[in-house]
């Protein structure tokens, strides 16, 4: 496994390889990042994973120094996965160059996580188009844990025909049913329990709107998420996976989306 620091190092080295797996990740690694290297691994190619803490997709200065990070432990789990490359950028050596792309943002980006966290889809896609253009991946690896992140990328790529195709993987879960994130480092047990109890609540919702879809009742949901013990609810949504717009019929495909505090921690899901 060989560790890159600098862009230009990283780029000598990978100029001549054309299969380039690549997943982005801010570190603090869990399952859902194991998970999507192997999904990389049954691709033919070199696996290249980043470990970068974008300043610029955090709305909040503290929720940006607070957000979980443990390298040493990191690069076990990536030399235990035969990685090939790491590229550990700093600020300056990702956002000091010109990228020749505009990122491209879709309108849906105003919707969910968008309304909630002003600023934070440019970041992400700010970001993820320099990465592009660094690494020039055949593929780039994406939990759909973040939906609307891996849709809004799927929506620039395609829109800037970038020559990388995006691999959408699956939400890992805890065996509770909570989503696993690197936030939930910071869950203390009854809060995990709380989380627990939201993931199981909505699955039991989803099952009974996709029998009538006019039992997803906004207002009852949110009360029942409070007394479930969330401290705050940024949206909960009910949204085709296509369009990212309400379903009209329970023949559309849908999924519940969510975003809620449990005291100052933040979580997302969609189910
Ligand atoms: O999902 C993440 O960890 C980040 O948003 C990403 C895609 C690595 C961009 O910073």
């Amino acid at each position: 496994m060989k560790i890159f620091k600098s862009k230009h190092k990283l780029q000598k080295k990978i100029l001549n390889i054309k299969n380039i797996s690549f997943v982005p990740t801010m570190g603090g690694l869990h399952r859902g990042h194991i998970s999507l290297i192997k999904k990389s691994k049954t691709f033919k190619g070199k696996i290249l994973v980043s470990i970068f803490v974008n300043p610029k997709q955090f709305n909040e200065k503290k929720d940006f120094l607070s957000y979980p990070r443990n390298l040493k432990k990191d690069l076990i789990i990536l030399k235990n996965l035969n990685v090939d490359f790491v590229y550990i950028p700093n600020v300056k050596n990702i956002f000091s160059f010109r990228a020749k792309n505009k990122i491209f943002l879709d309108k849906s980006s105003k919707k969910l996580c968008g309304q909630s966290r002003r600023g934070h889809f440019e970041g992400v896609l700010n970001v993820v188009n320099r990465f592009l253009e660094i690494i020039k991946p055949r593929y780039i690896f994406l939990g759909i844990k973040d939906f609307q992140q891996s849709y809004l990328i799927n929506r620039h790529i395609l829109k800037k025909k970038i020559n990388t195709k995006v691999i959408h993987c699956k939400t890992i879960r805890e065996k509770n049913g909570v989503a696993c994130s690197t936030r939930n480092n910071r869950l203390n047990e009854n809060q995990f329990k709380i989380a627990s109890n939201v993931f199981k609540y909505l699955k039991t919702k989803k099952k009974l709107i996709q029998k009538k879809i006019s039992n997803f009742k906004l207002l009852k949901i949110k009360k029942d998420l409070i007394n479930l013990g969330v401290t705050k609810i940024d949206y909960v949504e009910l949204y085709n996976v296509k369009t990212l717009k309400r379903p009209k019929n329970k023949r559309e495909k849908f999924k519940i989306f969510i975003a809620f505090y449990l005291n100052k921690i933040r979580l997302i899901d969609n189910i």
